[in-house]
Parts: C-alpha cells; sequence; structure tokens
C-alpha cells in the first residue's frame, strides 16, 4: 500500500484536556474497535494483546507511541494499519493517559 497524501502534520499541538475519559464507556471501546481484531488472545500479532483492562494497560506506552508516531522500522507503521485514529479519539486516549490511565 502506498500512501503519499495522507502524512500527517505531527507537530500539531494536541486537542485541549476537558475531562477525563472513561475506560469502560470511551477508552476500552477505542481498542476494541481499532485494535483487538489482530491483537487479542489467539491472534496477538507481534505478541501485542489488547482485549481488556490490563492487557491494554500493560501495553499502553508502546500502544500510544504506535497509534501516534508508529515506531516499526521504515516505512513507519502507525496502528491501526488502515489509518491513522482521528484527532478527537487521539486526544481522548491522552487525556485518559494524563488522568492516570484508571479503570474507571
Ligand atoms: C489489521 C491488523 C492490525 C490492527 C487493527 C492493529 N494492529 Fe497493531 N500491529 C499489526 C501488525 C501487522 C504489527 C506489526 C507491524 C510490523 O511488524 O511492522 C502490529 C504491531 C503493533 C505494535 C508493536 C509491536 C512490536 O513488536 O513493537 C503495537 C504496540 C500495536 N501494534 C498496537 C496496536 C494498537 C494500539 C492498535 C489500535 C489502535 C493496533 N495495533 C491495531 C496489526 C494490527
Amino acid at each position: 500500500m502506498v500512501c503519499i497524501s495522507c502524512s500527517k502534520d505531527k507537530t500539531e499541538p494536541p486537542l485541549p484536556c476537558l475531562d477525563n475519559p472513561s475506560f469502560d464507556l470511551e477508552i476500552k471501546n477505542i481498542f476494541l474497535n481499532n485494535c483487538s481484531g489482530c491483537h487479542q488472545t489467539g491472534n496477538a500479532i507481534n505478541g501485542i494483546v489488547l482485549e481488556d483492562f490490563s492487557s491494554i494497560k500493560l501495553n499502553l506506552d508502546h500502544s500510544m507511541e504506535e497509534i501516534q508516531n508508529g515506531t516499526m522500522p521504515p516505512p513507519s507503521v502507525i496502528m491501526p494499519p488502515s489509518g491513522m485514529l482521528n484527532d478527537s479519539i487521539i486526544s481522548l486516549l491522552n487525556c485518559w493517559v494524563e488522568n492516570g490511565a484508571l479503570n474507571n
């Protein structure tokens, strides 16, 4: 897959953190909808499982890196591979992390 026009300006500041998102109501579904298909027990690509609070918490730093920058050597692969999550979703994730990444 070649993608020329979809690179993002990574220097943009993140959207402001208005409140602390709930893991149960918001964050969990972001992972279930965008990540778990390739990262779950029985189909854990690269050994990464993202299917519940403890597995998400275990892989959180690494996941945030992959979601925002992609760290696999060139060309870097942003997660999910189908296309970068939109700014409001990334901002929700960052707000949750800033607030301590709680099981709330
Ligand atoms: C369509 C399948 C697919 C989806 C959906 C997906 N991934 Fe991945 N993920 C992969 C593949 C394939 C790799 C290995 C990439 C490589 O080796 O270049 C990977 C690698 C990773 C790694 C790094 C593993 C390592 O060894 O360093 C992390 C962390 C990760 N994914 C997190 C996520 C997160 C978080 C999401 C959701 C936002 C996600 N992935 C969605 C297929 C997927």
